[in-house]
């Protein structure tokens, strides 16, 4: 079993708490993903399972045992890094190899090994090549190949394909899904790419200033976002938020009149997000906007434009002509309503 469980993890930088309280459970086999932002605390959480990094409060554990005290090489884990950090001098071979002999494995293992992730990984016939002679995408997997020779109960991932064109990402990205599928591990992933996390995590862990903001699968951290903050983090471009005031029957922004089922009467304000995916072209006329800008994407086109002083964007198929004034209905259903003061979904 490698379970990997946090409870009331906090972690105090120079007196600043950089990671709040976290209590998380990634269960065995599980691929989850940490995404946010920069700077929120992802590679913090990711050293602190690794045991690169002391918690200030709280415990760890990896499988049933907690590992507070336990160095990092005891700890059954391996670290994937966004810099491979290969050995320049050493050929893949002895890159992949480099960890066990360290260990003093004996040679055949190692070469058995080697052989095997080898395979896994598809870098069979570059084992003899230097870091230099390979790709950026071949590189990741030696480093990959590093990892799997150490047979981890947990492999931690901190923003692996960073260092790869956007095209490799894409391509490296099912590869290590399919990674994750071969080897039944449990991996813990960190990106700031809400896409990674999308397409990668069975299920995802959003954090926003060292706070979980929501856990869950991804289809459900799209539809179904705890609040404003994972609303407007997962999903690109991101949803729009209008400030709308509510009145009898309903909510109200610029001159539209929306009617709402649920009644809203004890607030004044609330927030409406829509994606831009979700706003439809001509139709039944719900607003009437100014456009300030289009991007053309191909088969989809971006207009932007302002509601309630506040920059909104509508994802549009390309062929819909849009002049100077563009006319949205919306689905009722398609609309989130959030509180004004604390962003929570109501
Ligand atoms: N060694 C350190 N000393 C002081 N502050 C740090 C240290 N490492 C990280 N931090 C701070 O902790 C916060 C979280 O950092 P980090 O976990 O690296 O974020 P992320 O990986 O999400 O970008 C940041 O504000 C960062 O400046
Ligand atoms: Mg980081």
């Amino acid at each position: 079993m490698s379970k990997v469980v946090l409870k009331n993890v906090t972690k105090i930088y120079d007196k600043k708490k950089v990671i709040d309280n976290i209590d998380l459970t990634i269960n065995d086999k599980e691929f989850v993903v940490l995404v946010g932002a920069s700077g929120c605390g992802k590679s913090t959480v990711l050293r602190m399972i690794a045991g690169l990094e002391e918690i200030t409060e709280g415990e760890i554990y990896i499988g049933d045992r907690r590992v507070n005290d336990i160095p990092p090489k005891d700890r059954d884990i391996a670290f994937v890094f966004q810099s491979y950090a290969l050995y320049p001098h050493m050929t893949v071979r002895e890159n992949i190899a480099f960890g066990l002999k360290m260990r003093k494995i004996d040679k055949a293992t190692i070469e058995k090994k080697v052989q095997e992730a080898a395979e896994i990984l598809d870098l069979g016939e570059y084992l003899d090549r230097k870091p230099k002679q390979l790709s950026g995408g071949q590189r990741q997997r030696v480093a990959l190949g590093r990892a799997i020779v150490r047979n981890p109960k947990v492999f931690l991932m901190d923003e692996p394909l960073s260092n790869l064109d956007a095209k490799l990402r894409v391509q490296m990205r099912s590869e290590i899904k399919k990674l994750h599928e071969k080897l039944q591990t449990t991996f813990i992933y960190v990106t700031h790419d809400q896409t990674e996390a999308l397409t990668m995590g069975d299920r995802i862990v959003v954090l926003d200033k060292g706070v979980i903001q929501q856990a869950d699968k991804p289809e459900i951290i799209y539809n179904e976002p705890a609040n404003t903050f994972v609303a407007g983090f997962i999903g690109s471009p991101q949803m729009n938020f209008i400030n709308a005031k509510v009145v009898h029957g309903g909510v109200k922004f610029e001159d539209v009149f929306l009617p709402l089922e649920k009644d809203f009467s004890d607030r004044k304000e609330v927030i409406l997000g829509i994606r831009p995916e979700k706003m439809v072209c001509g139709g039944e006329v719900q607003f009437e906007a100014n456009v300030d800008m289009i991007e053309l994407l191909g088969s989809e086109k971006i207009v932007y434009f302002t509601v309630e002083g506040k920059k909104c964007s509508a994802k549009l198929p390309a062929e819909c002509d849009i002049n100077h004034t563009l006319r949205l209905s919306i689905q009722k259903s398609d609309i989130y309503l959030f509180d004004a003061e604390t962003g929570v979904r109501i």
